[in-house]
């Protein structure tokens, strides 16, 4: 039984065997290889990415496939998180994926459910797929880690894919820079002014400001926002040859993102959402054994 909780604590080795799963997945190997499993989806906190491509990678590997609806559930008559998570257990779920707005919510699950749980995003701690999927974008098209340069641009304070992202880059040999507004910066973290992170990175990851985690508004307006910090097609312009831009989306076009700019030739969103598939069904099957 292997949960997914935290990056941190899986070894490189252990990441790279799951990109390179990942990209045997993607040319077509591992379907039905869990047939006889049935999975719970369970996002206590909205999203159409990470779910839905859960779900597709479940439907791939053969799995059955349980969403959960938290606005629907007995949540709503008062009941726990984890008599909720403890209940699918009981009904003899073979693995639980999660997503809720708290932070380290695993912690209370840890040693009480002994089915997998694989971690779908914790608050602003940890989004190991999300991280994952884009580790195999970039390899993909650089077939390396090692001495490349990533500016994460945005609201790094809220974002559990900065935090995810920066700890396991750095210690694949990337070097990470964080850039964008000074409210939702992150002191620990390397600040690089944005308009120079655009001519000097090989990729630049943009962050959709996290308002629902905000306890006051931005002191930006969407406009300012997009004047000083959104990745516009003069910027990308500006771009190194071989560059390319990331986004975990959702994004907010017209803000950290021009029109234009989300499918230009640089973008690599929609392979990033491709992506989370195949890593997707490579964490479910390694979360079996396989
Ligand atoms: C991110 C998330 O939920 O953390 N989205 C995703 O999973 N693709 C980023 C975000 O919501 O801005």
């Amino acid at each position: 039984m292997k949960n997914l909780l935290q990056l941190s604590t899986l070894s490189k080795e252990e990441i790279m065997d799951i990109l390179n799963d990942a990209i045997k997945m993607s040319q077509g190997e591992g379907l039905d290889s869990c047939k006889d499993k049935i999975v719970a989806n369970l996002f206590f906190e909205p999203s159409t990415r990470t779910q839905y491509s859960f779900n597709v990678a479940e439907e791939k590997l053969g799995c059955k496939v349980i969403s959960f609806n938290a606005a629907a559930s007995s949540l709503q008559k008062g009941e726990s998180f984890y008599d909720t998570v403890k209940t699918f257990e009981s009904f003899g779920i073979d693995a639980v994926v999660i997503r809720s707005r708290q932070d380290e919510y695993y912690k209370e699950l840890v040693g009480r459910i002994s089915i997998p749980i694989l971690n779908a995003g914790d608050g602003v701690k940890d989004h190991p797929t999300q991280s994952l999927l884009d580790l195999l974008t970039i390899y993909q098209e650089y077939g390396k880690f090692e001495g490349l340069k990533i500016a994460i641009v945005g609201d790094i304070k809220h974002s559990r894919v900065a935090h995810t992202n920066i700890e396991v880059m750095e210690r694949l040999g990337m070097t990470c820079y964080i850039s964008g507004p000074e409210e939702y910066r992150d002191d620990e973290y390397t600040y690089i002014p944005f308009d120079q992170a655009v001519e000097e990175m090989d990729i630049l990851m943009l962050l959709r400001v996290q308002h629902e985690r905000h306890e006051k508004e931005m002191s930006l307006s969407k406009e300012e926002y997009h004047a000083r910090y959104g990745l516009t097609m003069e910027r990308v312009h500006k771009m190194k040859e071989h560059a390319i831009i990331m986004h975990p989306a959702p994004f907010n076009r017209m803000v950290e993102i021009a029109d234009d700019v989300v499918e230009c030739d640089k973008s690599r969103i929609f392979k990033q959402v491709n992506n989370g598939v195949y890593v997707r069904m490579a964490v479910i099957r390694r979360a079996f054994g396989g």
